[in-house]
């Protein structure tokens, strides 16, 4: 049967915030799978900070994505056709498919997901790739002990709030930090011991209120301020997590260092950067400890579903800046 798929491709290398012209929409065929391929149905994309590096021209982690090549996207979705003996029509599957409706795998870092375990929105979530990262940044980078003052920025987000979870599942102290007053209510609801509001400003006398004995564990989503607020509030033999900077990843020059980092020198503190893909091989450790969490209900798994297709991948993707997700920020195809 023919089908054709749509695709969200880089058009242009965007300066600061993508715009219209970053993306271009293309239609293309969807090709039978050839031996050892099998055809995925794409239902959901998932929309992650770290994309927007992916678009620049420099020297990272992973090459960036071409001018006119397919958006590099998570994404979840079914089997429709298989040629591939691992992978039969059916099967729920997750893997880095691409912003588009259809793909051709060889199944090459694809896994197949138990849906009576939990729905895909969880595995492309706190099952999937933010989890691990909440799961390993807070356990090996983080080293959070039971009792100790665990602060997490974007605390509402995808991993800030499973870092947030586990610490409280862990016995630590938990200090959130997310934008407006519905993030920080339902932050209190998930039992945060303080939520600060970032748009309320004075981030660094927000952080020592809540923190008077300092902070032990600073799990970093955003970079920035924030974590200057925290530098300037460490516990002796703090560590830093430095997960993300969301905070900077528009900016068109780079942001001046942070300002108070001889605070690591005087309360004896680290700071180490960490990728989650270092952990691939300990993912079940990870999915283990997440989905008993969940199983007891000590661990809200939370998504935001956006609608619109493929074609709405622009606009989707500018949320995740705007802060329009609880949880892990999602795209229907
Ligand atoms: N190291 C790794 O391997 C790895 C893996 C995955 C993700 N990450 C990083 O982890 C961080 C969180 O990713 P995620 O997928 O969980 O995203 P997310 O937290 O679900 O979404 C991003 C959130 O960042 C906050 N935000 C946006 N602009 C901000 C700004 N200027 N200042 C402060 N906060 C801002 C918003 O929340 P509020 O409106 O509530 O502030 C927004 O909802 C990102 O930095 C990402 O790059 C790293």
């Amino acid at each position: 049967m023919s089908r054709s798929s749509q695709e969200i491709r880089l058009a242009e290398r965007p300066q600061g915030r993508p715009s219209g012209r970053t993306w271009e929409l293309a239609t293309v065929d969807v090709p039978e799978p050839g031996a050892g391929e099998f055809i995925v149905q794409i239902e959901q994309i998932s929309l992650d900070p770290a994309m927007r590096g992916w678009l620049n021209d420099v020297r990272s982690y992973v090459p960036p994505v071409g001018i006119g090549e397919v958006m590099r996207a998570y994404a979840g979705g079914r089997v429709i056709a298989s040629n591939h003996a691992d992978f039969a029509v059916g099967d729920a599957v997750r893997g880095l498919f691409g912003v588009r409706e259809y793909a051709v795998s060889d199944g090459k870092g694809v896994d197949r997901l138990d849906l009576d375990v939990a729905p895909m929105a969880t595995w492309l979530g706190a099952l999937g790739m933010p989890g691990m990262t909440a799961y390993f940044g807070l356990t090996d980078v983080g080293r959070a002990q039971p009792g100790e003052t665990v602060l997490v920025s974007a605390a509402a987000g995808a991993v800030g709030s499973v870092v947030a979870q586990l610490a409280k599942a862990k016995g630590c102290r938990v200090i959130g930090v997310a934008g407006g007053p519905d993030k920080v209510a339902w932050l209190r609801d998930l039992g945060l011991d303080d939520v600060i509001d970032r748009k309320e400003g004075d981030l660094l006398r927000q952080v020592r209120r809540a923190a008077p004995d300092g902070v032990d564990v600073y799990f970093d989503n955003v970079g920035g301020e924030l974590l200057d607020a925290a530098l300037a509030n460490l516990a002796r033999g703090a560590r830093i997590a430095i997960c993300g900077a969301i905070s900077t990843y528009n900016d068109e020059t780079l942001a001046e260092g942070p300002r108070r980092y001889m605070a690591l020198l005087v309360f004896r503190a680290s700071m180490q950067g960490f990728l989650v893909t270092d952990y691939l091989d300990r993912y079940p450790e990870g999915i283990e400890a997440i989905s008993q969490l969940i199983g007891q209900r000590r661990l809200v798994a939370t998504e935001t579903v956006l609608e619109g297709g493929v074609a709405a991948f622009p606009d989707a993707l500018l949320g995740l800046f705007d802060g329009v997700n609880t949880g892990k920020l999602l795209l229907k195809t």
